[in-house]
């Protein structure tokens, strides 16, 4: 009996490890990985990167690209500053650690483990080596989450980046801002090649459906400078009140450009989704001071969020 069950157990930690031993694929469109800051002593806030790829092989090596030049601070002006003077257009970081991929592997779906990683991030030519340590969840057979327990926490100076934040004080005007940062991350890995066909699970999103409007009430946090919801509350923008259905240029009592008023265009969600991703392309010459939005899921969250809040 007692050996039978040696021979089941054995059987098992086999299935399992070469159920792991694949190569893991980092789920962009589900991961976070985000920082915090605090100005002044009191005003925290939260950044985040939305551009990550990466991997861990079979043997528990995990390497993750950051686009620096993706961070999102919800400040355009800001996210350039950023670009220019902390990261110094350094394009990418990369995070390596390596896991013991015995622990992972012994997870079945639906179990969790505390797994301790060894860490080294390297930014623009700076490398900080730290621990960290994870909380891994077996989601599906084909998927893992991986999130840090803790916050973990990199000094400015340890990252090379003490001249950039000096000069961010100094261009915003600021008498301090934290010198040591905490960072979170959640990151999603799915299996790589033809086990993940074979058992096909579906990959696990984490609410990143179509139009999610907990997350386009975030991204609206780029808009509400200049827009209100609320009827004629017009700021630097319109209102947007009822904007479904409403022709552009036309909310009574603001004060619109030619080009945008004699556009013609009847919003809905597919002539708001071109024009948010790119204003200035698709009406020329109108006054609405604002990039447009980069990533294909901030604007359908964000309309998701407008039909719920505003419906035409
Ligand atoms: C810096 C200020 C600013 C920001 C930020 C901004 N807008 Fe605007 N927006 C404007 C101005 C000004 C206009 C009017 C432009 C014109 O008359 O040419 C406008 C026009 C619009 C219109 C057309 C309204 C109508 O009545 O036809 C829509 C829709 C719109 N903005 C949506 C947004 C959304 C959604 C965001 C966030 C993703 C955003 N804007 C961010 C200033 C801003």
């Amino acid at each position: 009996m007692k050996l039978l069950l040696k021979a089941v157990t054995i059987a098992s930690a086999i299935v399992a490890t070469q159920a792991l031993a694949e190569t893991w694929t980092l789920a962009p469109e589900s991961s976070h990985l985000a920082y915090g800051t605090i100005k002044k002593d009191t005003v925290g806030e939260v950044n985040s990167f939305t551009g990550l790829s990466g991997h861990v092989t079979p043997d528990g090596q995990v390497e993750i690209q950051i686009d620096l030049s993706s961070v999102e601070t919800n400040i355009d002006i800001r996210n350039e500053r950023m670009i220019e003077h902390v990261f110094r257009k350094a394009g990418t970081a990369s995070l390596k650690a390596k896991f013991d991929m015995a622990e992972v592997s012994s997870l079945s779906v639906g179990e969790t483990a505390l797994v301790d990683a060894d860490a080294m991030l390297s930014l623009a030519g700076a490398e900080v080596a730290f621990d960290a340590e994870m909380f891994v969840a077996r989601l599906s057979d084909t998927s893992v989450t991986v999130s840090t327990n803790d916050m973990v926490f990199i000094s400015t100076e340890d990252a090379a980046v003490n001249t950039g934040v000096d000069k961010l004080m100094e261009l915003a005007n600021l008498p301090s801002i934290t010198r040591t940062v905490p960072v979170t991350a959640r990151l999603i890995f799915n299996m790589d090649g033809e086990q993940a066909a074979v058992t096909s699970a579906a990959p696990i999103a984490v609410a990143a459906v179509a139009g999610d409007t907990k997350a386009g009430k975030k991204v609206f946090r780029k808009c509400s400078a200049c827009h209100k919801l609320a009827e004629n509350r017009h700021s630097v923008g319109p209102s947007l009140h009822g904007i479904f259905g409403a022709t552009a240029g036309q909310a009574a009592g603001f004060r619109y450009s030619s080009p945008l008023k004699e556009s013609g265009i009847v919003w809905n969600a597919e002539t708001l989704t071109t024009f948010l991703s790119d204003p200035r392309g698709t009406i020329p010459g109108n006054r609405m001071q604002f990039p447009g939005l980069r990533n294909e899921k901030d604007v359908s969250n964000l309309i998701a969020y407008l039909q719920a809040e505003t419906p035409g």
